[in-house]
């Protein structure tokens, strides 16, 4: 089975090939295509919608010929186009929605819609779909999304916390517009972060204390537009800031990635998960994956830990086609004429 799957979400044209061997069960990724706008939004310190739709639709053709080639293989061969329909921004779902349904009018093949953060979820499947074992607990940190969601099998998924304000890559990326540091944040503050626990040793630890929004609450939500504001008032006060942004980095990043830790580890113990799996753009973030994993690893031997190669934590197509391809094999496709974009799309 051949999958073609298309994202174009927010500001990444991607679009991937993956074939799957149900017989051996192998699944392979053949060509996994992106094409970035970072640079054009970089300069407005955010994604301007008009213009990343704007991006999407020169770009995604050229993306999806570019997978094809890659892959060495004749659309003839697909078997179905996979495309995010939501959620997202509107105008950038709309390019890619379209497209497939283009596609899927000219080539004569069915489609599926897939939601952008079952595709994150997805992205642990690409590697470990055979060892991922149920119930399972997943957290999912993107720049639109925190949520702790609970599966119990295939496309069985509870959201059991989310966010009550801020996303975490949001704050990230908040913070890191603070610090003058550019955009996307999260990178930008972890590699920040990196430099001071290099140095930590030498010069002992901060006197900077950050909050830990919600860490004891007895809910599985989060919030972090509180943390960011806090970080706003340290600045404030601080007229050496700007000699201490490594250290600040480290003391945001440590506040985030404690109640993120935290609230995961207690909800696996709650619900007794079998597999912690972790999704995103913010599972990019090394100090976030380690802590996590050493966290499961301390909980029980039978729990085990899986995040998606980093290629696969932002956004990306071959996620899309993963969950394209579970939905695949339950029937869930439709025709060209069926299928609509919906930016508020919620996760089931
Ligand atoms: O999943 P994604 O590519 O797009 C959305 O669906 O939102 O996530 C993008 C987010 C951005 O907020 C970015 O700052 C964050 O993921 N991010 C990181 C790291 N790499 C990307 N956050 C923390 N540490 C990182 N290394
Ligand atoms: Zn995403």
């Amino acid at each position: 089975m051949i999958i073609l799957g298309i994202e174009t979400s927010c500001d990444e044209s991607a679009a991937s090939i993956i074939k799957f061997d149900k017989r051996r069960g192998h699944l392979f990724v053949l060509a996994n295509i992106i094409s970035s706008q970072i640079d054009i939004h970089k300069k407005y310190g955010g994604v301007i919608p008009e213009v990343a739709a704007r991006e999407h639709v020169g770009q995604i053709i050229p993306v999806i010929d570019t997978a094809l080639k890659k892959a060495n293989l004749n659309y003839k061969k697909i078997d179905y186009i996979a495309v995010t329909k939501g959620p997202g921004l509107i105008t950038s779902l709309l390019s890619g929605v379209e497209t497939a349904r283009s596609l899927a009018f000219a080539w004569e093949k069915p489609i599926i819609e897939v939601n952008h953060i079952a595709g994150h979820i997805y992205a642990n499947f690409i590697d470990n779909y055979k060892q991922i074992k149920y119930p399972a607990l997943i957290l999912t940190v993107s720049g639109g999304h925190t949520n702790l969601i609970l599966m119990d099998k295939d496309f069985k998924l509870k959201i059991i916390g989310e966010t009550l304000d801020d996303a975490a890559g949001e704050a990230y990326d908040k913070a890191a517009k603070m610090l003058g540091l550019g955009y996307p944040g999260g990178p930008l503050i972890a590699k920040q972060a990196q430099i001071y626990s290099e140095q930590i040793n030498k010069e002992g630890e901060s006197n900077i204390f950050l909050p830990r929004p919600m860490l004891n609450d007895k809910t599985f939500n989060f919030s972090f537009s509180g943390l960011k504001t806090a970080l706003l008032y340290k600045l404030q006060k601080d007229k050496n800031w700007r000699k201490r942004i490594p250290e600040y980095c480290f003391k945001f990043q440590e506040a985030v990635n404690s109640v993120l830790i935290k609230k995961t580890i207690t909800a696996a113990t709650k619900y007794q998960v079998k597999s912690v799996l972790l999704s995103g753009g913010v599972s990019a973030n090394l100090d976030l994956r380690e802590k996590l994993e050493k966290a499961v690893k301390g909980m029980s031997e039978k729990t085990k830990f899986f995040c998606p190669q980093l290629q696969y934590t932002t956004d990306n197509a071959a996620m899309i086609a993963t969950a394209g391809l579970f939905l695949a094999l339950k029937g869930k496709t439709k025709n060209f004429s069926q299928i609509k974009a919906d930016p508020n799309w919620d996760l089931h």
